[in-house]
């Protein structure tokens, strides 16, 4: 049968074909997702399925090269696309299905032009050489963001616009991929990314560290972290537990704090969501957050009981269920603050109550209640207490109104019904209606899209 279709194809090849039909025409992929808040950020025309990126990083002279191996699919007939990389990183060569493509760098757009247009629909790959000297950037809010250089390697923490400074994609949350990292260190070093370690080789002073991360992954979650760290890697209350951790910092029992806190949330949200968990654990205080990398926080210190359950919740809210754009992050960052007060609750360290009246408790006037979790107004507040705390409040309120088992069974839907996808408020919002059977628009316009103190 296969032969058959080759001598098909060969015959059909050999005809004198009109120039029309050997070149379909196609046109330039967009060079942004379409997000108001970072408009450069991803590019339309593809679709990444799965990264493959070797790095090679000398923390002495901060010099990164890389091979990024891209798996993709055409959304439409392509002629040209873009990736998403700092022009503070130079493009060696880029081939597209192994042929040599042209290439061209201008800001953080990467444009490729392949040999010829790939049709619609159609399977491919990229691969990129690059090499340089990467630099961390500064959010709109005045974070560091990236590839962030400590003293004895990398904080790397990529939220929201992190990742255009160490590897080329489409780096828009919306695009989610699998990813595999091999990253070759001095021998001192280790390099702790997403996902399971699946490998580590040394040779001549230097040691490769090799992660898979299986489950699909929005770019600003990746990360590839480098320093004098303890890795540990064991199998804790069913769990794979890997942590790195700086040893000047102490961190006494951090694998063992991680099983009771993801067997709470297990039971309040459904799975855990991912094949090994842990975290990483620097000597960053420059830095100032932590970030919930999928699979493996980061923090710039040892995190306190809340912290700790912050970032494990975003496995859930954030990481398996993505917002579609940046003004969604209430979706994250209102989750993970709730769950912190559900965790302190457990811990009998403080009601969820309690939590809501103290955050309720700021007077009317007070500039924190001017700006609605569901509409931050720019990329600046993306970031800022409303989103985090009027975010939580939200749910609470949503909470008190329908009552704890709709409640619970809404948040287990959401994790459930967009598992490894992207989901916006307005799903949410028509989720929440459908489950508890109530109409919740007063309540969530007042809590989410309208500035002012909502009644209680
Ligand atoms: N998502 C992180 C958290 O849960 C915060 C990231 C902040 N990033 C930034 N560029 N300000 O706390
Ligand atoms: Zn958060």
């Amino acid at each position: 049968m296969k032969r058959l279709v080759a001598l098909t194809a060969a015959a059909f090849l050999s005809l004198p074909l009109a120039p029309a039909i050997a070149t379909p025409a196609g046109t330039p992929g967009a060079p942004g997702a379409g997000d108001p808040y970072f408009p450069g950020q991803g590019n339309g025309g593809y679709d990444a399925a799965r990264y493959d990126l070797t790095l090679d990083y000398d923390p002495s002279s901060g010099r990164l090269s890389g091979l990024a191996r891209i798996s993709a699919r055409a959304t439409q007939a392509l002629s040209r696309f873009n990736l998403d990389l700092v022009d503070t990183l130079t493009v060696r060569s880029v081939t597209v299905d192994g042929r040599r493509a042209t290439h061209a760098q201008s800001g953080s757009e990467l444009v490729v032009t392949p040999a010829r247009t790939l049709r619609r629909g159609r399977d491919f790959s990229i691969t990129v050489r690059y090499d340089g000297l990467p630099a961390h950037v500064i959010d709109p809010d005045g974070s560091m963001d990236g590839w962030i250089k400590t003293g004895d390697g990398v904080f790397n923490a990529n939220e929201p616009q992190g990742a255009m400074t160490w590897y080329p994609g489409n780096h828009h949350m919306t695009d989610k991929a699998a990813y595999r990292f091999t990253v070759t260190v001095p021998r001192d070093r280790v390099a702790v990314a997403n996902g399971d370690l699946v490998a580590k080789v040394s040779k001549g002073g230097r040691t490769t560290y090799v992660w898979n991360s299986r489950e699909p992954m929005a770019s600003y979650l990746a990360t590839v972290s480098i320093g004098r760290f303890d890795l540990t890697d064991r199998r804790i209350g069913g769990y794979r537990v890997t942590t790195a951790v700086d040893p000047t910092v102490q961190a006494p029992g951090f694998p063992e704090r991680h099983p009771p806190v993801l067997d709470f949330f297990t039971g309040l949200f459904g799975p855990y969501p991912f094949s090994s968990t842990g975290g990483i654990v620097d000597n960053a205080p420059e830095v100032g957050y932590a970030l919930e990398t999928q699979t493996r926080p980061i923090y710039p210190r040892a995190p306190s009981e809340s912290l700790l359950a912050h970032e494990l919740a975003h496995q859930w809210f954030g990481n398996s269920v993505t917002p579609t754009l940046w003004r969604d992050i209430w979706l994250n960052e209102g989750f993970a603050t709730y769950s912190e007060w559900l965790w302190a609750d457990k811990l009998g360290t403080q009601t969820v109550q309690a939590a809501f009246d103290e955050a309720y408790a700021r007077p009317a006037e007070d500039e924190f209640w001017q700006s609605p979790p569901a509409d931050p107004g720019g990329p600046e507040n993306l970031f800022h207490a409303p989103v985090y705390d009027r975010g939580a409040m939200t749910l609470h309120a949503l909470r008190l109104e329908v009552g704890d088992d709709a409640f619970f069974a809404i948040l287990r839907a959401w994790a459930g019904r967009h598992k490894y996808g992207n989901a916006d408020t307005a799903a949410f919002v028509a989720l929440s209606e459908r489950v508890s059977g109530e109409q919740l628009d007063t309540l969530f316009d007042a809590w989410l899209f309208k500035p002012g103190k909502p009644a209680m």
